[in-house]
């Protein structure tokens, strides 16, 4: 039995987020697919990193950019086949790469089998079993049977017109499964031996925090909105319920039957100490620390933010997991390019384009990047962050395709900005991410910032991402020892293992450095000050 106590390769590991759909167009339809991601594992090799995860494959209407499964053990014919699978997992492996892939739980596609034979079944029955159908309030049933929610906006019920409405925390076409229902356990234990016997190395849990709901459907006390923020309360009725524990549990012990295989928890929860819950032993080894990726840029927030999570993976023993971006939240040199206070999501429909500072939010970026790597623990890249990506924030409204947008009435962008295709060339149809266009535009300022452009310039971020991911393994190998140092008011120090100071600069006067060489900074030093804005690492051993 491995145990959140034992080491193991996850412990310190980088794993690259790839959203396969914009990472690389293999056959020229617009759309990422597994085919493009094999042609580019030798550059995710290049920059360090220890394996991949990757945003679900699955056969799917793409609703929900894939989160809608309709089958969990075949792949969509937009991304590839079974073989193309099998391959990635080979050709990964052979390079020292391991590969996540996403399970989403919590609901399924309304398209899948399951859920069509509910449809079709009558009220009572054993389909309707598997997923939360439930009388509607009123004298015919016609009102929804509580007050809760679509996390994407809208009321979480649906009516299927013969007194029952189904349950869908996120898209109306993303029937919630009843976790209660031993058929529905059963099924997910056999699907993740699925792709671990295929060659999967683990698995990133979809919305892990939402499998339980309070069994008698009661209405959520004050209930407010929902859409993608505020989630989990202790004693919420579906977000964060100790019935998730059990079920969580039953995960683990089929992945402990496959040697070295880890799984990750997507859990946004109150706060830590709910969070470390995921992390007990026979739980999850790893859960993304969101409350880090949402810290203001400001020395004493990070520092608070910092303190908090590595004290509360310390009460079970195990390592925060840091990420500053994923597919779901504005990319970091956009939220750090805008003015403390300010709400990202908010800002991407009508904020004013003017409050962005953009090159100081791509400074904070690199100076976050260097940071969190000289942290103990593990962390998430998500891809084109190594090249600076910041946030596509003036997407057209006729492009986007995140169901946030509508669910919202178009009070919220949604997620597209984030989702952009990968710019791997300064020229070429839709910079080298494929041959035939891309599924949604990418803005003329990826240019500059393109692979290619950046590959082997000193001083780019991307070359800053790979001298760090190369001296994280060489002088933090899988130390845990952290303390703080002061540097002064509004800077932030702190030293790994006794032998490397990590000094960040959120103050606008230039930081004077301890002695010590300095073994990399996210932008040059001046004169042996460290500038505003600015990370560096300095061997004091
Ligand atoms: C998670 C995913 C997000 C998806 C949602 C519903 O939050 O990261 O992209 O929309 O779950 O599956």
């Amino acid at each position: 039995m491995h145990s959140a106590r034992e080491s193991g390769w996850w412990r310190s590991a980088v794993i690259y987020q790839v959203y396969l759909r914009s990472f690389a167009d293999g056959n020229g339809d617009g759309t990422g697919d597994i085919v493009g991601l094999r042609s580019r594992l030798a550059y995710i090799r290049s920059l360090g990193v220890d394996g991949v995860w990757i945003n679900p494959w699955y056969v799917s209407p793409l609703n929900d950019g894939g989160y809608d499964v309709a089958d969990y053990r075949n792949i969509d014919p937009l991304f590839g086949t079974l073989e193309d699978a099998r391959a990635l997992f080979a050709e990964a492996h052979a390079i020292g790469l391991r590969v996540l892939i996403d399970i989403v739980p919590n609901h399924t596609s309304s398209e899948h089998e399951w859920f069509q034979a509910a449809l079709a079944s009558p009220k009572g029955s054993s389909d309707r079993a598997r997923y939360h159908f439930v009388e509607g309030r009123g004298a015919d049933g016609e009102d929804p049977p509580n007050n809760w929610s679509s996390v994407f906006g809208g009321p979480a019920w649906t009516s299927v017109g013969d007194g029952q409405w189904y349950l869908h925390l996120f898209d109306s076409t993303q029937p919630d499964l009843n976790w209660t229902n031993p058929e529905v356990r059963e099924e997910f234990d056999s699907v993740l031996r699925f792709w671990l016997d295929l060659g999967a190395d683990g698995i990133r849990v979809d919305v892990a925090h939402g499998l339980a709901k309070e069994p008698r459907y009661a209405d959520m006390p004050g209930e407010g909105d929902s859409v993608l923020g505020g989630w989990g309360r202790d004693g919420h009725p579906h977000w964060d319920r100790e019935d998730v524990h059990e079920i969580v549990r039953g995960w683990r012990s089929v992945l402990d039957e496959y040697e070295g295989t880890v799984m990750v928890a997507e859990a946004w929860v109150e706060n830590w100490e709910r969070l470390a819950r995921y992390l007990r032993p026979g739980e999850f080894h790893q859960v993304f620390d969101f409350q880090f990726l949402e810290t203001d840029w400001a020395a004493k927030s990070m520092r608070d933010a910092i303190e908090v999570s590595l004290e509360g993976a310390a009460s079970v023993d195990a390592l925060p997991t840091w990420v500053l971006s994923n597919h779901d939240v504005v990319r970091h040199p956009t939220r750090y390019g805008l003015e403390t206070g300010t709400d990202p999501r908010a800002w991407l429909l009508d904020g004013d384009r003017a409050a962005l500072d953009a090159e100081a939010g791509h400074r904070r970026a690199r100076a976050a990047f260097v940071m969190m790597s000289a942290l103990p623990g593990s962390m998430y890249l998500y891809q084109g962050e190594e090249l600076g990506l910041p946030e596509a924030h003036d997407l057209d409204a006729s492009v986007l395709d995140d169901p946030v947008f509508e669910r919202s009435g178009r009070t919220l962008k949604g997620r597209d900005g984030c989702r952009v295709p990968f710019p791997w060339s300064a020229f070429g149809d839709s910079m080298g991410f494929g041959d035939n266009g891309a599924w949604l535009p990418q803005p003329e300022s990826y240019r500059d910032l393109a692979a290619d452009v950046q590959d082997g310039v000193e001083g780019s971020s991307l070359e800053l991402y790979r001298r760090v991911l190369a001296l994280r393994k060489q002088v933090l190998a899988d130390g845990a020892g952290f303390e703080w140092h002061d540097l002064g008011v509004d800077t932030l120090g702190f030293v790994r293992d006794g032998a490397v100071l990590c000094a960040v600069n959120f103050s606008d006067q230039p930081l004077p450095l301890p002695g010590g060489d300095v073994l990399v900074s996210s932008d040059p030093l001046d004169g042996g000050l460290l500038p505003q804005d600015t990370a560096a690492w300095i061997a004091i051993g």
